[in-house]
């Protein structure tokens, strides 16, 4: 194998702006594969006229060449994939690059309802999920009770499944509207038809691709900081985000691996519940989610806003191995007269790690920088950015311990300033 794939990942709370950097970057690949997640994802590329709102699709889908595929570690509806490959192809997308793994599992309506009614036993501890189904559908999936994109090359199989864990599921999902028995099985039957072109042996398929000298593109979903194993449990998601979750959701070894760029944001977004150190409650917090326009492409809830957190991104730098960084929406700082960054968590007096970030009476070290006022979406080259945002940018890179290559300046693909 002599060419390595590269992985872009997001190493705060996820809604860094993968989509777009993943965009960029697709040009030089030929394969953009997801590796996790499903669709409570939302990756967002603007490009003119064109405003494309990704759930599971791998946001290479602007670059004509560039295949997509949808990796065995995923977990996918075949509804909501069936609606974005016709949404992509009303718009003049080539769909037929679009491939899904056959070790992928399937996400059913049960999956959505039991995701609702954990949700609602939780009460006041509730995690915030997207109500996708995503939870209960990786855990079928590892208490070896999930369907798979394989079981749609048999409708006996697969109608025999969805029976047998409709049945099995009544009692999580009591209480929520669902589809009867009968209407679930037929759609996704009908779903499995329509889907057959684009399931493929996910292995045979990559392993392709490698051998035959191709380059691959792996882009992560959600955020290091929401991991399974390493993010802020238990508020967080089902899967592994991090650059590790790449080797098992696609099966592939390490040394398939060549660099790991992290997407951060030039301040910290949440959403849903869970640790944030940095969170800014009050009127800054409100200035941040305006300007940034911080609302969920998938839900369309308001998202918590604070500073960048130094802490919580080393931390997410060691999980990833990071190559390189990217920095987005530097943009909505303008304007900022202080800029905070966290450079520090103390416990007890003491100097704490992420690992503190839960912890009641948390105090924070804040580092206050000037910021600018002017506003700087047509510069292109970081040197040309105002003396302020290029030492914010370098600041950035200084306490990540990572260099920055590259910084989004607004909403449009060519807003990029290297
Ligand atoms: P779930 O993935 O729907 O189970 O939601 C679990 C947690 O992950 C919730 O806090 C969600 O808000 C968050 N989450 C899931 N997907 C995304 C995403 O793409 N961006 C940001 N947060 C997400």
């Amino acid at each position: 194998m002599s060419n390595k794939a590269d992985i872009i990942v997001g190493i705060q709370w996820g809604d860094e702006g993968k989509g777009r950097i993943v965009d960029l970057y697709a040009e030089n690949y030929d394969v953009v594969a997801r590796f996790g997640g499903g669709d409570n994802a939302g990756h967002q590329i603007k490009a003119g006229e064109v405003d494309i709102a990704l759930r599971i699709v791998p946001s290479g889908v602007l670059n004509p060449h560039t295949e997509l595929f949808i990796g065995g570690g995923t977990v996918v509806s075949p509804a909501g994939l069936l609606e974005e490959i016709e949404r992509l192809a009303a718009i003049g997308v080539d769909v037929s690059r679009i491939k899904i793994s056959d070790r992928a599992h399937v996400v059913l309506s049960y999956h959505a309802a039991a995701d609702r009614a954990g949700e609602r036993a939780r009460g006041s501890n509730a995690i915030g999920t997207t109500g996708r189904g995503i939870g209960p559908a990786y855990v079928d999936k590892v208490a070896r009770s999930g369907v798979t994109f394989a079981d749609f090359a048999s409708p006996v199989t697969l109608e025999k499944k969805i029976r047998l864990k409709y049945a099995e599921r009544q009692e999580a999902i009591a209480g929520e509207a669902l589809a009867s028995e009968d209407e679930l099985v037929s759609s996704t039957l009908d779903a499995a038809r329509r889907l057959a072109p684009h399931i493929v042996d996910g292995v045979e398929f990559l392993h392709q691709k490698f051998e035959n000298d191709k380059r691959v593109l792996i882009e992560g979903a959600q955020g290091s900081l929401l991991d399974v194993g390493y993010g802020t449990y238990p508020y967080v998601t089902s899967s592994h985000t991090i650059a590790g979750g790449a080797c098992t959701g696609l099966g592939i070894g390490p040394t398939a691996v060549g660099r790991v760029i992290g997407v951060v944001k030039a301040y910290c977004t949440r959403v849903g519940a869970g640790p944030f150190p940095s969170e800014l409650h009050g009127e800054l917090g409100d200035r941040l989610r305006a300007a940034g326009g911080e609302f969920g492409t998938v839900t369309g809830r308001p998202r918590r806003c604070g500073w960048f957190d130094a802490v919580a991104g080393r931390y997410a730098v060691r999980l990833n191995g990071l190559s390189a960084v990217a920095v987005t929406k530097l943009d909505v700082l303008s304007g900022f007269e202080r800029i905070g960054i966290v450079t520090g968590y103390r416990l007890g007096g003491r100097p704490a790690g992420f690992g503190s970030a839960g912890e009641d009476g948390l105090e924070l070290e804040v580092e206050e920088m000037e910021g600018w006022a002017e506003p700087i979406g047509e510069v292109r080259r970081i040197a040309d950015l105002p003396a302020a945002a290029q030492r914010y940018v370098e600041r950035i890179a200084e306490v990540l311990g990572a260099p920055v290559e590259l910084v989004s300046v607004g909403r449009e693909r060519t807003q990029l300033a290297r």
